[in-house]
């Protein structure tokens, strides 16, 4: 996608020396378009734990190329064993991380430690281009859902999102923004109803900034604001992305994902989740139990930054300094609350009839 005028993806090599990955660092977004060079696995794993890189294609892909540093360094099977389990544990609840990995040792196991390096460059282009061409496929699924609304309602079309499910959160075209940038492409008239998503703000802070470097109309939107827009009539269809969807078609996302699905539910409003295969996990049938939620800091709650009236970028405290905060990252939706799921395949029930229809060699 372009940043005025300049296309980009959200990770690439470094076209100068042929093996550093650049990043943007996406803490400092939208206040600043920092390019961070990634030259260690140590600062990849880093990249992913501080979220300067974050959404699930996007950490996969991130970790896929940390790999690749890291064994630059060093190339023999311990090394890479270690680096591979210690990428896999800097965020535990997308999925795409594990599966990334997984497949990157699957190539590289096979792979003579002379030709590693080389090998491991080779795959990780590909999961990045893989994911471009899936969140692509994505939105040409995705935007039918906004054509249909468009033409029963005979308006400007209203969709809700949750999050950064953008181009930033993968590398290219995002997932739940894919059909959006399709929309706004073919000429429909779509407007973007933005949570803020608290407690990070990528919402306000990347989904806003994404949507308006592209020219789509949208609106940024209190988190607690949602339902009482369903109520008025003001929403016409909801579409999130996921860090992890069961076999069952249970959603991880966000957290507050759940509460919106909970009053598209008693509004009627279709609730659609966008998800690549890459974000399935089949191993996996009752997300509420099975799917591990990442507890991160407080300090993301008790604080908000921002840019300050003097340009700089500022972090404040807005709680009494002796309230302790609680910060679970995500929650799961059952698949009940889901309308449907749109894949590169084409769209489903979230249920494993559902699923299963678009992948039968997953049976
Ligand atoms: O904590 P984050 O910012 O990594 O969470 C991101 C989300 O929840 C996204 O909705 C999800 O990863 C889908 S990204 C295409």
């Amino acid at each position: 996608m372009k940043i005025d005028g300049t296309p980009y993806r959200s990770v690439w090599v470094d076209q100068q020396d042929g093996w550093s990955v650049r990043i943007f660092d996406q803490t400092r977004l939208p206040w600043a378009l920092d390019i961070i060079r990634l030259t260690g696995v140590n600062e990849a794993a880093h990249a992913i734990r501080s979220m300067q890189v974050r959404g699930a294609p996007l950490i996969g892909a991130v970790a896929a190329y940390g790999l690749c540093l890291a064994l630059r360094q060093d190339a023999s099977t311990a090394a890479m064993e270690r680096d591979a389990a210690m990428l896999a544990q800097t965020r535990p609840t997308a999925v795409n991380l594990r599966w990334a990995i997984d497949r990157m040792l699957t190539r590289l196991r096979n792979t003579a430690t002379g030709e590693r390096v080389r090998a491991a460059y080779e795959e990780a282009a590909t999961i990045a281009d893989e994911d471009a061409a899936m969140c692509e496929s994505i939105g040409r699924h995705g935007v039918e859902l906004i054509e249909q609304a468009a033409s029963r309602t005979g308006r400007r079309v209203n969709v809700l999102t949750h999050c950064n499910a953008g181009w930033l959160a993968t590398v290219d075209w995002g997932t739940a923004l894919a059909p959006i940038y399709m929309a706004h492409e073919r000429g429909l008239d779509v407007h973007v109803w933005v949570d803020e998503t608290r407690p990070r703000n990528q919402g306000a802070a990347l989904t806003a900034f994404e949507l308006g470097k592209h020219g789509v109309a949208h609106t940024v939107i209190a988190d607690n604001a949602g339902g009482h827009l369903m109520q008025r009539g003001k929403v016409d269809l909801v579409i999130v992305g996921t860090d992890r969807v069961t076999r069952t078609g249970d959603v991880a996302n966000k957290i507050g994902t759940y509460l919106k699905a909970l009053a598209a539910h008693d509004n009627a409003v279709p609730f659609w989740v966008a998800v690549p295969s890459s974000t399935i996990d089949w191993t996996v049938s009752d997300g509420v139990t099975e799917i591990p939620i990442e507890e991160r800091s407080g300090n993301e709650v008790t604080t908000v930054t921002g840019r300050a009236l003097d340009g700089s970028i500022a972090t404040v405290r807005i709680t009494p300094t002796s309230s302790p905060a609680a910060n679970p990252a995500f929650d799961v939706t059952p698949a009940r609350l889901v309308t449907g799921l749109v894949t590169e395949r084409g769209r489903c029930a979230a249920s494993a009839p559902g699923l299963l229809g678009l992948f039968p060699e997953q049976a």
